[in-house]
């Protein structure tokens, strides 16, 4: 339903651009949207609009022009460089294509350039060197104080941006794979000087488009833009092995205007984790991360969990929507993390239209996440956790519902529980301390901690500040298969044979 007039315009506008009655430029000032757009995110969403790239870029030079070899054991360090330098010329002409063909590409790090596409074709794939020197050190982000996982400074990711305005890495899902398992290992074995790299970083950007590409085996967090605004990602594969340390799929840190449709990510940690700093340092550098529209995504993580916010939250995190996602084989579905000392908030978060299968706990919140990156955290910045909406989930093959822990003095409030359906096979359903919230229609029934109140649900769960503009998405086909199985397992007792034999394994 459309709630508001604004609303509505909006939605006329969109139908009239989609029925071409409208060029987009009357609407967002862009001579060109990009082709591959696809006419049901145009009509649906905003933040999958707004965009400044450019479709076609008047110029194209292939990587084989600047030397290099595509034959998986030649670096091509400098053929990069080389070509992004030329590339760097075309900035004020529309910009211009740096077109990598088929083989195989090692490289070390490069940096991409502003008015960029960066295109993959079928058949290449971008090869990290195992060469950890090929990674070079960088300054710690202001917003951390340090390395994530070292004090000091951290390595560079294979593809890093910074300061940059319309950039693209897009192609026929070529691949960019990092080789991160000399980076586990290092890790695992306490071997490193200094954190991690991502596979790709941008920092202090807008305006970037993630689309068609596979991005696989990166060293630490897959796809990290932070400081950002306004950043695409769509139609992508993130792959990462199940053991693989800390290999989360898309990272949002201390970004505006960010949206993420349309892919698959079964990974080693978080398949998307949303985050604006770390203690003293996030809640001093003040970036939140706001505005992030999440559908249609397909999430396996048998560690971790489908989304997560947090546990760096210190900026703040507000406005953000998870519509029609998958989450398989997890051990959490949606998780929030954070802890005392952290500072910041989480609020205006609204999930919909959400299945769960073969996932640990569905639901989980722990505001003692601990993890300082140093003694100099102020033990009174307490986190604020408020409005959490949770609408039309449902699970089979869940342990747990929730376990909903908050923090005493700083209880998360005005979560809202509403049409929620697991099939729990576990002994312990929900598990709570210091929540407040409502719920109406939930199956099992949530903790006394919840108010049974539908009238109550209709005012929280449905305010528009809430949904922060954003017209609900129609469910997927994968959602009403659940509801049918569930509703159809609902009959004969929930925990029946199937899943309780799994528990006990
Ligand atoms: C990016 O911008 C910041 C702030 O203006 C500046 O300090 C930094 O040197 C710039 N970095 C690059 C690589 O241009
Ligand atoms: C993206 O991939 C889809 C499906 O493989 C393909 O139809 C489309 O042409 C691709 N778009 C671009 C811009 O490469
Ligand atoms: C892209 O490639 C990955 C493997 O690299 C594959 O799993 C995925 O299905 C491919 N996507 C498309 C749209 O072809
Ligand atoms: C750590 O792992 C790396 C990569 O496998 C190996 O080369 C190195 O010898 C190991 N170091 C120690 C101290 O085990
Ligand atoms: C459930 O997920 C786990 C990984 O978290 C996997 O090992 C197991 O095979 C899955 N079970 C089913 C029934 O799919
Ligand atoms: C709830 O969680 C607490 C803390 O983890 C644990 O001690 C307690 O046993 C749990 N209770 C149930 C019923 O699961
Ligand atoms: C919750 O409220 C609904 C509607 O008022 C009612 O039908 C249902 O029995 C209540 N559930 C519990 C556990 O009180
Ligand atoms: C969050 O959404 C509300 C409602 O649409 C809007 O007023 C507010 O500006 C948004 N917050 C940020 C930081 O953009």
């Amino acid at each position: 339903m459309w709630a508001s007039p604004g609303l509505l315009i909006w939605g006329i506008l969109w139908v009239m651009i989609w029925k071409g009655h409208v060029s987009p430029a009357f609407v967002e000032g862009q001579e060109e949207v990009l082709e591959s757009l696809t006419v049901s995110s145009r009509v649906h969403s905003r933040i999958c609009e707004h965009h400044g790239f450019r479709k076609a870029r008047p110029h194209t030079v292939s990587i084989l022009e600047f030397g290099a070899v595509g034959d998986g054991i030649t670096i091509n360090t400098h053929a990069f460089e080389n070509a992004i330098f030329y590339l760097r010329s075309f900035a004020d002409k529309g910009g211009a294509q740096l077109y990598v063909p088929p083989g195989h590409w090692l490289t070390g790090s490069f940096s991409l350039t502003s008015h960029l596409t960066l295109f993959i074709d079928q058949g290449a794939v971008i090869l990290g060197t195992q060469d950890i020197t090929k990674w070079p050190i960088i300054d710690s982000l202001p917003s951390y104080g340090r390395g994530r996982e070292l004090p000091g400074d951290r390595h560079t990711a294979l593809i890093y941006g910074e300061n940059l305005t319309d950039v693209v890495i897009t192609g026929e899902n070529g691949t960019v794979d990092g080789q991160g398992s000399v980076w586990w290992d290092l890790h695992r074995n306490g071997s490193l000087d200094y954190t991690r790299p991502h596979l790709v970083e941008f920092i202090n950007s807008n305006s970037i488009l993630f689309s068609n590409v596979t991005f696989q085996n990166s060293p630490f967090w897959t796809l990290h833009p932070v400081y950002c605004s306004n950043v695409i990602f769509q139609d992508l594969t993130i792959l990462a092995p199940h053991n693989s340390p800390n290999t989360d799929g898309i990272d949002p840190d201390s970004c505006t205007d960010v949206c993420i449709t349309n892919s698959y990510i079964d990974v080693g940690d978080d398949a998307i984790s949303i985050k604006s700093g770390w203690d003293e340092y996030g809640i001093s550098y003040g970036k939140p991360s706001a505005n992030i529209l999440i559908r249609n995504i397909h999430a396996v993580t048998p560690t971790s969990a489908g989304v997560a916010i947090g546990s760096e939250m210190s900026g703040g995190v507000q406005n953000v929507t998870v519509e029609n996602m998958v989450i398989k084989n997890a051990r959490r579905g949606f998780r929030i993390k954070t802890a005392v000392g952290r500072g910041g908030y989480i609020r205006n978060v609204y999930l919909n239209h959400i299945v769960m299968q073969n996932v640990s706990t569905a639901i989980a919140f722990t505001g003692a996440y601990g993890e300082h990156p140093d003694d100099k955290y102020d033990p009174d910045a307490y986190p604020v956790v408020d409005n959490i909406v949770i609408k039309n989930v449902v699970g089979d093959l869940i342990q747990e519902a929730g376990t909903l822990f908050g923090i005493s003095g700083a209880p998360f409030r005005n979560i809202c529980l509403s049409q929620i359906t697991l099939d729990v096979c576990g002994p312990f359903k929900w598990n709570c301390t210091d929540v407040e919230g409502v719920y109406s229609d939930v199956f099992p029934e949530p903790c006394p901690q919840f108010l049974n109140d539908s009238r109550q649900v209709d005012i929280v769960c449905s305010s528009e500040h809430i949904r922060h503009g954003e017209p609900d998405s129609t469910r997927s086909a994968e959602y009403d298969a659940m509801e049918k199985r569930i509703k159809l397992d609902a009959k004969a007792t929930f925990g029946g044979s199937k899943a309780a034999l799994w528990c006990q394994g």
